[in-house]
């Protein structure tokens, strides 16, 4: 008797496209996530020494100088439109599903995929493409859209996805929300990091660092406001580790983003019916990497409560929360909303 592997239905991913980090989460429970980089050998020999035709994430990032290597969206958006920015997402977006997939088979893959909001608007018809080969069914949304489905935020809500190349700002309203509920900031994670860089650089000229271990150390120590300890972090000095202390750089690196954040938010919602604007200050959710900055929460309480009152909270998930929201909407949407592929 022959073997024959059961076909079952349909599998339903979520994947959250972001600049820095992609994930995506499926109906048969799988749970996966990639730095968002995506590299091809530059040549025969490298092809050869790496043994694959291309690379992802971690495993790019340490082989880069054999790679020619993508971090396929910039603020945002698709790099420059270009054919090998947009061939990169594919190949990123192809070896989620592949992860997601595992060894299961099935009647076909339905897929929402979650982009920073400027790229929903430029971007739409590439990410399309980008998804149709893997996907019988697609629909593509905009990320803190796919925040708000997951937390069940649809009405008098707000939500802020603080990212590394933008910060996505969506008034949910009871309806799918339009161009006119969203705004984007480019000063976001990468802002803080830059910051951050010539900070230390300025104060410390001869210690020896790249944007990287930059990251790292935000990674760590973020905070805003008052620290509870100071910042040291170890960074070479003439190939000698020596300690740093970063407590003050750290704090206006975080700082950076706050004005325009706070700003954004107010706009908003001064733009939202005066009578449920008090509702949606009430329900204000951060989400992206950016909102476990330490204090961030509790400040911008402060800040907004000079305006009523206010409540502001994070979702529990930063890194899934995206593409968890992007699999509930595949599992609720009605067929007349995918499009095939
Ligand atoms: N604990 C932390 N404190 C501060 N920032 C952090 C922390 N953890 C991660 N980040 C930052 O969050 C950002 C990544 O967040 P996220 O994964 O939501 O972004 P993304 O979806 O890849 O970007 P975008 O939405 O701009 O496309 C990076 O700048 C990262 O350094
Ligand atoms: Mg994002």
């Amino acid at each position: 008797m022959s073997e024959k592997k059961e076909t079952k239905a349909f599998l339903n991913v979520g994947i959250d496209l972001g600049t820095s980090r992609s994930a995506i989460s499926a109906s048969n429970g799988g749970r996966h996530w990639v730095e968002s980089y995506v590299g091809w050998p530059k040549d025969f020999i490298a092809r050869k020494v790496l043994g694959k035709a291309v690379l992802f994430g971690e495993e790019a990032l340490e082989n880069r100088l054999s790679l020619d290597i993508y971090r396929p969206l910039e603020h945002g958006v698709i790099k420059n439109g270009s054919a090998r920015s947009e061939a990169a997402v594919k190949e990123l977006i192809h070896y989620l599903v592949q992860l997601a997939q595992g060894t299961d088979t099935h009647e076909g893959i339905r897929a929402v995929v979650g982009v920073p909001a400027e790229s929903f608007k430029i971007n739409k018809v590439a990410i399309k493409h980008a998804v149709a080969d893997f996907a019988d069914a697609i629909m593509v949304v905009s990320e803190p859209f796919s925040v708000a489905y997951g937390v069940d935020a649809l009405n008098n809500a707000m939500v802020v996805d603080i990212g590394a190349g933008t910060m996505d700002f969506c008034i949910m309203h009871g309806t799918m929300p339009t161009d006119e509920d969203q705004k984007t900031i480019l000063t976001a994670g990468d802002h803080i990091d830059q910051q951050l860089q010539s900070m230390i650089h300025e104060r410390y000229p001869a210690a020896d660092f790249t944007l990287n271990m930059v990251r790292r150390f935000k990674e760590q120590y973020s905070f805003v406001g008052q620290s509870s300890s100071p910042v040291i972090v170890d960074i070479p000095v003439e190939g000698r580790p020596t300690a740093h202390d970063i407590t003050a750089e750290m704090r206006r690196a975080c700082e950076s983003i706050l004005p325009g954040m706070v700003e954004t938010m107010l706009e908003l919602i001064a733009g939202f019916d005066p009578e449920f604007q008090k509702k949606v200050r009430n329900n204000i959710i951060l989400a992206g990497g950016g909102c476990q900055i330490r204090g961030l929460r509790e400040h911008l309480e402060t800040i907004l409560k000079e305006y009523g009152p206010c409540n502001v909270r994070k979702i529990d998930d930063p890194l899934f929360g995206g593409a968890d929201g992007a699999l509930a909407l595949a599992a609720d949407m009605p067929d007349a909303y995918w499009e095939k592929s």
